[in-house]
């Protein structure tokens, strides 16, 4: 994990409030591991201290990217930068999924809105091409698909008005998927807390492992604040722990759902 002021190469709009930011890194980009995020201190706002969390995109050799949605002051004055302007950068941080090996599990992956970010290049890493179940609001929320099919992946979107996809909720599709009862399967997720939490439940329904990329608020995104934390089972009992550096990415049998808010 490094902290560097990084300089901006691009950031441009993808679909509506969705940009995609890429920024030279030759320190960090190699070290980069598949739902690991970078912490970023967005340097125009004087006034904030705290950093945004962002999973990374995408990585080469000298580069990496992020893939963010305006929600807010910070992510709106990021969308103004343009290529030559810096950022301070943390990363890569946080424990992220584990990469399929080759001729092992078929993974299906689960992202809703800009989860998406965080399943990129776990797609493009794993030896073993699945389908991707991508879900979102409107047809402006479904990323990437053209980018998860050109690397050989199968894509299925779901949208709740129906605008792209069939319509309703992601795992709609994914349980259709599941019913098939075909062997050697494990579910890799990330998105809003509710449909985590869905994903969780078919896993246990289906008995699949999933790994889940749980992305709560934080603060410090180094392990020292406590501001993250999430319930997960230890010995008889749970506790609570980082999901900046003990995740963002936990098995989901490991969750203690009734617990989380
Ligand atoms: C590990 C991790 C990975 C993330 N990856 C991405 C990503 O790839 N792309 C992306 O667009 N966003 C991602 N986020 C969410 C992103 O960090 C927030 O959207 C961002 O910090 C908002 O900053 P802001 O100043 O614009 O919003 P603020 O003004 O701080 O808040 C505006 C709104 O955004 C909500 N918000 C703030 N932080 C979060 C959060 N952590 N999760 C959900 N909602 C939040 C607030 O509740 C509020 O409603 C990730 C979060 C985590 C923890
Ligand atoms: S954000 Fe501070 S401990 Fe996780």
């Amino acid at each position: 994990m490094l902290e560097l002021t990084v300089q901006i190469i691009a950031n441009e709009r993808d679909t509506d409030s969705y940009f995609r930011l890429v920024v030279r890194a030759p320190q960090i980009a190699p070290l980069i591991q598949p739902g690991q995020f970078a912490h970023v201190r967005i340097l125009p706002m004087k006034d904030a201290l705290l950093r945004r969390p962002f999973s990374i995109f995408q990585a080469t050799a000298d580069t990496f990217s992020i893939l963010y949605k305006t929600v807010g002051k910070g992510t709106e004055v990021l969308a103004r930068m343009r290529a030559g302007d810096e950022l301070s950068v943390i990363a890569p941080l946080g424990h992220g999924f584990t990469v399929p090996p080759a001729g092992g599990e078929t993974p299906l992956l689960v992202a809703g809105g800009y989860g998406m970010a965080a399943m990129f290049l776990l797609a493009q890493r794993s030896p073993q091409k699945g389908i991707v179940f991508v879900g979102g609001r409107r047809r402006v929320d479904i990323l990437c698909e053209r980018e998860f099919a050109a690397i050989g992946w199968e894509v299925r979107s779901a949208t709740e008005d129906g605008s792209h996809g069939e319509q309703g909720l992601v795992t709609a599709p994914l349980t259709r998927e599941l019913q098939k009862r075909l062997p050697g399967r494990k579910i890799f997720a990330c998105g809003p807390t509710p449909m985590l939490k869905a994903v969780g439940r078919l896993a246990d329904e289906f008995a699949l492992p999933a790994e889940l990329s749980m992305d709560e608020h934080m603060c410090c995104g180094v392990g020292t604040c406590l501001a993250c934390v999430i319930p997960v089972q230890s010995g008889a009992g749970w506790e609570y722990q980082r999901t900046c550096t003990e995740g963002p990415v936990f098995d989901s049998r490991q969750i203690v759902w009734e617990v989380v808010k």
